[in-house]
């Protein structure tokens, strides 16, 4: 069974999304009354048309999320067109602060997948807060920004999304780093088939690209439930998929103290593994700087 905290736009489209790829069970908790209830009541309607049989749940009880494998959490304040991932830091700490003691009580053998923004510091804080083993901890944004990169960049060469292959690591924002040296088209390296100039643009249009969604329908929903999915298939189904996650690095990449997005293997125990790749000097540098950016947010948290 997989709980989501919050029954939102995202968290009731990652429902929806787990239900019809039938990855598990979903309980949905949201502490606004009648919110998850309503969301899983609307969904139970539509069973006879998934072809299987999948039970939603809808409740304000966090005793509920008991056994869940997986615990996903969206609670918190959303970006609005005039605000940063990075702004909604302090509030969002102090409800993912709640949240991650509370899933420790309730589900303490479960993963934690942080949606919540700026989710490189939620992620950090959930760890700290929950007591979960680094590999039990981790956040979706990475594998958001790679999405984003790989459409862009297909658009831009005018072939089909599934064939270009790209990661995006650093932070979930500003600071995010796609990895050009590593990025393919049916194997061809994209430096064989793309200008340096347009692939700037293609990596300043990946940059952007939540905000361009938020400034035309007010949130980015669609897109990140099929992250989460992704994520959620390949811890609970063990597909030991390679992409990328906030998590916590103890030396990996010269890095500690910090949550913020790495090449990953996703399986059964949550964060199989990091996956250090060889980078040049640029984008050593870049990292650092993503992560001392990661971590002066976090120091910025009042105690929460
Ligand atoms: C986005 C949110 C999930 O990038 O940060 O859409």
């Amino acid at each position: 069974m997989i709980s989501i905290i919050g029954a939102g736009k995202v968290g009731s489209a990652c429902a929806l999304n787990m239900i019809r790829m039938n990855i598990a069970d979903v309980t949905l908790v949201d502490v606004q009354g009648g919110l998850a209830e309503g969301e899983a009541l609307d969904m139970r309607h539509a069973s006879p048309s998934f072809g299987f049989d999948r039970v939603v749940k809808g409740t304000t009880r966090f005793e509920d999320i008991a056994g869940s494998e997986i615990v996903i959490v969206t609670a918190g304040y959303p970006r609005k067109p005039d605000t940063s991932r990075r702004d909604l830091a302090q509030g969002n700490a102090r409800i993912v602060s709640s949240v991650a003691q509370e899933i420790a009580r309730y589900a303490p053998e479960s993963v934690i997948l942080m949606v919540t923004n700026p989710v490189d510091a939620m992620t950090y804080i959930a760890y700290r807060k929950s007591g979960f083993p680094r590999s039990r901890v981790l956040g979706m944004g990475g594998i958001l920004d790679s999405l984003r990169y790989r459409t862009s960049l297909a658009s831009e060469l005018n072939v089909s999304s599934e064939d270009v292959q790209g990661l995006v690591i650093g932070e979930h924002g500003d600071l995010m780093i796609p990895l050009t040296e590593y990025t393919a088209v049916s194997g061809i390296p994209v430096k064989k088939l793309l200008k340096p100039e347009r692939l700037g643009e293609v990596i300043e249009r990946t940059r952007f690209s939540a905000m361009d969604v938020i400034k035309l329908k007010g949130a980015t929903v669609h897109a990140p439930a099929s992250a989460v999915s992704m994520m959620v298939e390949s811890i609970v189904k063990g597909r030991n998929r390679l992409t990328v996650a906030s998590v916590i690095p103890e030396g990996e990449y010269g890095l500690k103290d910090v949550s913020i997005g790495l090449p990953v293997v996703l399986g059964r125990k949550g964060v199989e593994k990091i996956v250090e790749l060889e980078l040049d000097s640029d984008m050593k540098r870049r990292l650092v700087e993503a992560a001392s950016s990661i971590q002066s947010v976090i120091s910025q948290i009042q105690q929460v």
